[in-house]
Order: structure tokens, then sequence, then C-alpha cells
């Protein structure tokens, strides 16, 4: 079924789920890496002209989740996870929610004062809408390093959770992992 159900995610918020999180890992490594190339090396603008792209994808995926999440409520937590877990679960999610859409945005910003062009796959190019500051280029470039970290921190955070509740937790019922297979 495409809609969530009170007892599991439907095919609609899996999908979301499960594509997202390969675009972010995939981004993640790949900025990292980008990051020790020298400024002249080639393949630096060859990866950049791949991950700027995908990071886009993640914003639009990020929204289309944001607007699926109001159209179909994702099933409630189980009851039996303890309160420190629904608040932590909750403060994940919420950034994760946030960051998925402040980091790329950073990433198009930067495009947008270091005055590059940034295309969307051929599809439409983003307007130039800020003139070009190598300043601002560094200072945005220092939020799209702490989003990156950040992501880090909570996609481990994300998967101990879930590692706990399948194989460390006695009630079976907290296994969330399997409502997103
Ligand atoms: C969710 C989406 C994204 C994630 C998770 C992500 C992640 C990262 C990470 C972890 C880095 C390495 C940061 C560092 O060590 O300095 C990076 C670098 C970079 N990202 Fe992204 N990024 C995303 C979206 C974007 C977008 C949409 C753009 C541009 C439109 C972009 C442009 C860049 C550039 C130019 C660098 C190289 C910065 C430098 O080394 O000077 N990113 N990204």
């Amino acid at each position: 079924m495409l809609r969530n159900t009170d007892a599991t995610y439907g095919t609609v918020a899996k999908l979301l789920h499960w594509v997202i999180a390969l675009l972010v890992i995939g981004l993640i490594a790949a900025g990292l890496f980008i990051g020790t190339l020298d400024d002249d090396d080639p393949l630096r603008k060859r990866l950049i002209g791949l991950h700027a792209p995908a990071g886009v994808l993640v914003l639009f995926l990020s929204l289309a989740r944001l607007g699926w999440y109001l159209v179909s409520r994702p099933p409630a937590l189980p009851e039996a996870l303890a309160s420190w877990e629904k608040i932590l679960t909750r403060i994940v999610a919420i950034a994760f929610l946030v960051l998925l859409l402040a980091q790329p945005l950073a990433g198009i910003i930067m495009f947008d004062y270091f005055d590059a062009p940034l295309s969307f796959y051929g599809l439409f190019t983003f307007p130039d809408l800020l003139a070009k500051n190598m300043d601002m280029v560094e200072q945005v470039g220092e939020f799209h390093e702490i989003f990156g970290v950040t992501l880090i921190v909570l996609i481990a955070l994300h998967l101990a959770g879930t590692i706990k509740h399948r194989h460390f937790d006695k009630d079976k019922d907290v296994d969330v992992l399997k409502r997103m297979l």
C-alpha cells in the first residue's frame, strides 16, 4: 500500500527514506573526499559537478517527504519505548528534517556566491541572485562542513537506536526497522 498505516510505513515513505539515505551517505562520502583535493585538481571540478545536482535532488525529495508526512501520518512510536528514547527519536527526526533542507540550501548559496552556474540535470538552471563574493563562499562553506559533520553524528545515533531496538531490547514490539523494510 502507498500510504502509511497505524502499524507500518507505506511504499511512498519507504522509497523516500531509502533513496534519501543512500544519496546522503554518498554525498557525505563524496563531499569529504572533495575536501581533500587541491583546488586545481580536475577531479574536484568533476566530482562537484556530480555532488551538486544530487544534493539538489535531496532537497526536492526532502520537501516531498515533508509534504507526504503531512498527507499520510507516520505510525506512532511503540508504547514500549522508554520516554527518553521517544524524546531522542523525535529530536533526531526533527534535526534530520531541518538539516536535509539546510545542507542543500547552503550548497546552492555557496554556488551562487561563487557565480558558478548550477544546472539540475539539464532540466533547469538556478538563477544567479547573489553577486560574486569569495568570503561568503568560505563562510557558507564552513556551515556546509558543520552541517555535514552533524549529519554524520545524527546517522550514527539513528543507526545505534535502530540496532539497539532490533537486537538488544527484549521487547520485540520496539523493533521499528521492520516497519521501514
Ligand atoms: C544533503 C545534501 C548534501 C550533503 C549531505 C552534502 C555533504 C557535503 C559534505 C560532507 C562536504 C564536505 C565538507 C567539507 O569537508 O568541507 C561537502 C562539500 C561540498 N558540497 Fe555538499 N552536500 C550536499 C549538498 C550540496 C549541494 C546542493 C551543493 C551545491 C549546489 C553542494 C556543494 C558542495 C561543494 C562545492 C563542496 C566542496 C566544498 C569545499 O571543499 O570547498 N553540496 N558536501
